[in-house]
């Protein structure tokens, strides 16, 4: 049976026991300048987030615009303190070109072993080829320490 024909319901059990730790979380935009990228939701897996281990941030949105490419760029700040930054191809996040609707980005990241736990701040901006801004939003996360890691 193809998974698009599985009953709604047994795809919400499945979900419920599949990625026990998956968290939709709430988010902020930038400012309230109206971009061409609305955003939905964002969802977290696992959740809390483990330091050094890989983190999936799912971005749920929608475009008015057709975007053929662009740059995701990831801020992340512990008290407001930037600790991380990095670029990526938008296109490696989600398919392209997009077409006027709904999109889903797609980033993974692994946060270094060392990074210490807490409340973190993850800021996304989003721009397209000629570097003008599809959306910009941020949001809190947990990280937690590896649960092989004990401290005496
Ligand atoms: C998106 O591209 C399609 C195909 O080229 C075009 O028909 C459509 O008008 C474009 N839409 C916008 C909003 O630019």
């Amino acid at each position: 049976m193809a998974i698009s024909e599985a009953h709604p319901l047994l795809l919400l059990f499945l979900s419920i026991f599949l990625l026990p730790t998956l968290r939709a979380t709430s988010f902020h935009y930038c400012d309230k300048k109206l971009d061409p990228v609305k955003v939905k939701g964002v969802e977290i897996s696992p959740y809390p987030v483990v330091s050094g281990k890989a983190a999936t941030f799912k971005i749920l949105g929608s475009t008015v615009e057709n975007i053929s490419g662009g740059k995701v760029v990831i801020k992340v700040s512990l008290f407001g303190i930037p600790v991380h930054t990095e670029t990526h191809d938008l296109c490696d996040e989600t398919a392209c070109p997009i077409s006027p609707g709904s999109l889903v980005l797609s980033h993974s990241q692994t946060l270094p072993s060392f990074a210490p736990p807490g409340t973190y701040t993850l800021k996304m901006t989003i721009n397209d080829k000629n570097g003008g801004r599809l959306t910009c939003i941020s949001f809190k996360f947990k990280i937690t320490l590896s649960s092989t890691v004990f401290v005496s």
